[in-house]
């Protein structure tokens, strides 16, 4: 199956009230244990690749890999840039082979947001590719990026509406209280927006900083409309963990097999709880 775009998937989320996860794509190890977990689950999926990830594997390679994934398990799965920062990246990606792509513009005034944001969506509409808005600025460490949590806004709703309504945009990110990376406390996710929100406009509400949410807010977010949730932290994690307690057991390790099939493992294991968890399994 080709890759698609994430409206293959994400209206159906919304009426029934799942949520498609994102998994970001780090290295091949990644795309494989995500592509493992979804066959196992039945469930559709979207590959996240932020623009440090790009860098770090090469633009054909992540869509080389994506496109093999996608043959090879007949699965609806999107690429997707996540938090693309500007037109000409977005262009490049979707002309490699992305099926969505995720503008940024957050950082932007409103009304240059809007603005931006809708250049991406018309050309890529044109193409038959899904876009992502982000309105609000979601804390934490991604990339290169860091947000502290003073400037860490919450999206208004009504210029969240206001947002959708001008853009047009398949799927609204809005910082409602998660951060990208690990909490130190537990996250105070701000529900009341998502509903709001979520209720005045067709398309999902995205839920960014999935990791480290409890099952229960997770639950809770999407019975108020989240319909996409981004995960990366929680599987770098596993990923780390299970290469360090093989290199601790054993010094004399040399073959990176060793260690990379125990790391694949420990986030075939995340992917396919969180799958549950959002209740994307058997929707493929
Ligand atoms: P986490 O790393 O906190 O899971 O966030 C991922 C994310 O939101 C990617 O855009």
């Amino acid at each position: 199956m080709p890759l698609v775009s994430m409206n293959e998937f994400l209206p159906k989320a919304k009426a029934n009230k799942f949520a498609v996860g994102q998994f970001n794509m780090n290295n091949l190890e990644f795309a494989q244990a995500i592509t493992e977990a979804a066959i196992a689950e039945k469930s559709p999926f979207i590959f996240g690749v932020s623009e440090g990830a790009i860098k770090y594997m090469g633009l054909e390679y992540t869509v080389a890999i994506a496109k093999a994934a996608a043959d090879k398990s007949g699965l609806p799965i999107a690429l997707h840039l996540d938090h693309g920062s500007t037109f000409e990246v977005a262009m490049q990606c979707i002309r490699a082979g992305f099926s969505s792509v995720m503008f940024d513009g957050s950082h932007h005034s409103f009304e240059d947001n809007i603005r931006l944001t809708k250049e991406v969506v018309r050309a890529a509409h044109a193409m038959g590719v899904s876009v992502e808005g982000e309105l609000g600025t979601i804390g934490g460490v991604e990339d290169d990026i860091s947000v502290d949590a003073e400037h860490a806004n919450l999206a208004k709703p009504e210029e969240a509406i206001r947002f959708y309504e001008e853009t047009g945009v398949d799927a609204l990110a809005i910082a409602v209280g998660t951060a990208h990376g690990m909490y130190s406390g537990e996250p105070n996710i701000h529900f009341d927006i998502i509903e709001e929100v979520a209720s005045k406009i067709p398309v999902p509400v995205v839920l960014h900083g999935g990791s480290g949410v409890p099952d229960d807010a997770i639950r809770k977010s999407i019975q108020a409309g989240v319909g996409k949730i981004n995960v990366n932290t929680e599987n770098q994690v596993a990923c780390t963990n299970a290469i360090r307690e093989v290199l601790a057991k054993d010094a004399k390790v040399y073959d990176p097999r060793k260690y990379l099939t125990p790391a694949r493992n420990a986030m075939v294991e995340v992917v396919r709880e969180k799958i549950r968890l959002f209740g994307s399994n058997n929707q493929a």
